[in-house]
C-alpha cells in the first residue's frame, strides 16, 4: 500500500495569506499543516509516500520533509502543473503508483482522534475497490456527500449538491484498489468546475458495487481546513487537546517512534537540532528525556 498527498491547488479561497505559500505549508497550531495527512498516513503503516506539490512549492516541501528518513519512511514528489483536479494525481502518479494499492489524503484535511489508527488501519485492510469515510455535518451541499445502504455500500455519491441526499461529506481520505489510475484516465472534467473530480472517480468504483462506505463517529474530529474559519478553529482545536491530554495531534516522530520506523536515538539527534520550543520539548519528553522548561513558545 503507498500514499499520496495532494498538496497542490491554488488556494485562492486563503489569498492573500496563501499567497506566497501553499496553505498546506501554513501553520496549524504548532505544526506544519502537511504533518496532519502525513501522520494519518504513517499511522496506517504506510511508509511509501508521495507528494504532489504546485511547481512554486515544490522547494518549500523538500526542504521541510526531505526524503522522510527522519521520520523512517520514503518521500518523493511530483509536480501538478495545473489544477485539473483532485483525481489528476492518479494520472500524475500513475508509474510511481505501479499497480499497487493506494490511498490518497487531501492536505488540507485534518482529522483528531484516537479511533483514527484503528479506522485506517481498517479501512486498508478491508477495502476491495474503493473505501471513503462519511462524516456527519449540517451543511453537506459543501462537500462530496454520500448516502449507503445497510451493508455500507454506496448507493450515491454527488460532488456538492444542492439537494444533498444525506449528511455524509466524504471526507478527504480514500482507499483504492490498483485501478484507481485506469479509471482516473477514463473521466471528464466536470461541468460546473472544469475539474476531474474525485467524486466522479468514486463513482466509477460504486457502479460496479465496489464502493464501501465507512463512518468517522462522534469521537473523531474532521477539519477541511481550506477557508480562514475552519483553519483557525483546526489550531484552536489541536491546542485545546494537546494542552489537556499532554498528548501531540499529528506528531510524525511519536509515530515513526511507535511504528517501530525510527529509533529513539535517531530522533534525538534529529530533534536536539531544534530550538528549544514546546515540540521539541514533546518529542524529546516521548524519547525519555525529562526536561524542566515546559511549553516555552520562544
Ligand atoms: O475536503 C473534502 C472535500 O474535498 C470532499 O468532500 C469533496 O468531495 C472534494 O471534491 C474536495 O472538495 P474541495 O472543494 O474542498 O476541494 P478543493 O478544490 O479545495 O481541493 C482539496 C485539496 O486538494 C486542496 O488542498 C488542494 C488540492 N488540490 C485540488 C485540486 C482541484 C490539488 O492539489 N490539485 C487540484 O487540482
Amino acid at each position: 500500500m503507498k500514499g499520496i498527498i495532494l498538496a497542490a491547488g491554488a488556494g485562492t479561497r486563503l489569498y492573500p495569506v496563501s499567497m506566497p505559500i501553499s496553505k498546506v505549508l501554513l501553520p496549524v497550531y504548532d505544526k506544519p499543516m502537511v504533518y496532519y495527512p502525513l501522520s494519518n498516513l504513517m499511522m496506517g503503516g504506510i511508509r511509501d509516500i508521495l507528494v504532489i506539490t504546485n511547481e512554486e512549492d515544490d522547494p518549500k516541501f523538500r526542504k521541510l520533509l526531505g526524503d522522510g528518513s527522519q521520520f523512517g519512511v520514503h518521500i518523493d514528489y511530483l509536480i501538478q502543473y495545473v489544477p485539473k483536479g483532485i483525481s489528476d494525481a492518479f494520472i500524475i502518479a500513475e508509474k510511481w503508483i505501479g499497480g499497487d494499492d493506494v490511498v490518497l489524503v487531501l492536505g488540507d484535511n485534518i482529522f483528531c482522534g484516537p479511533e483514527m489508527q484503528s479506522l485506517i488501519k481498517s479501512a486498508i485492510e478491508e477495502n476491495e475497490g474503493a473505501t471513503v469515510f462519511g462524516y456527519y455535518v449540517k451543511d453537506p451541499e459543501r462537500f462530496g456527500v454520500v448516502e449507503f445502504d445497510g451493508d455500507m455500500n454506496a448507493i450515491s455519491i454527488e460532488e456538492k449538491p444542492k439537494n444533498p441526499k444525506s449528511n455524509y461529506a466524504v471526507v478527504g481520505l480514500y482507499f483504492y484498489d490498483g485501478r484507481a489510475c485506469e479509471f482516473a484516465k477514463t473521466l471528464l472534467p466536470s461541468a460546473n468546475r472544469n475539474e476531474l473530480e474525485i467524486t466522479d472517480l468514486n463513482i466509477r468504483y460504486m457502479e460496479e458495487g465496489r464502493l464501501k462506505v465507512k463512518l468517522l463517529g462522534d469521537k473523531v474530529r474532521w477539519f477541511d481546513a481550506g477557508t480562514f474559519d475552519s483553519l483557525l478553529e483546526a489550531g484552536n482545536f489541536i491546542k485545546d487537546v494537546q494542552e489537556r491530554t499532554s498528548r501531540n495531534i499529528g506528531c510524525p516522530e511519536e509515530i515513526a517512534l511507535s511504528k517501530g520506523f525510527v529509533t529513539k536515538e535517531e530522533v534525538i539527534e534529529r530533534i536536539s537540532k531544534f530550538k528549544e520550543n514546546s515540540y521539541q520539548i514533546y518529542v524529546k519528553e516521548i524519547c525519555g528525556i525529562k526536561t524542566s522548561i515546559k511549553n516555552t513558545q520562544s
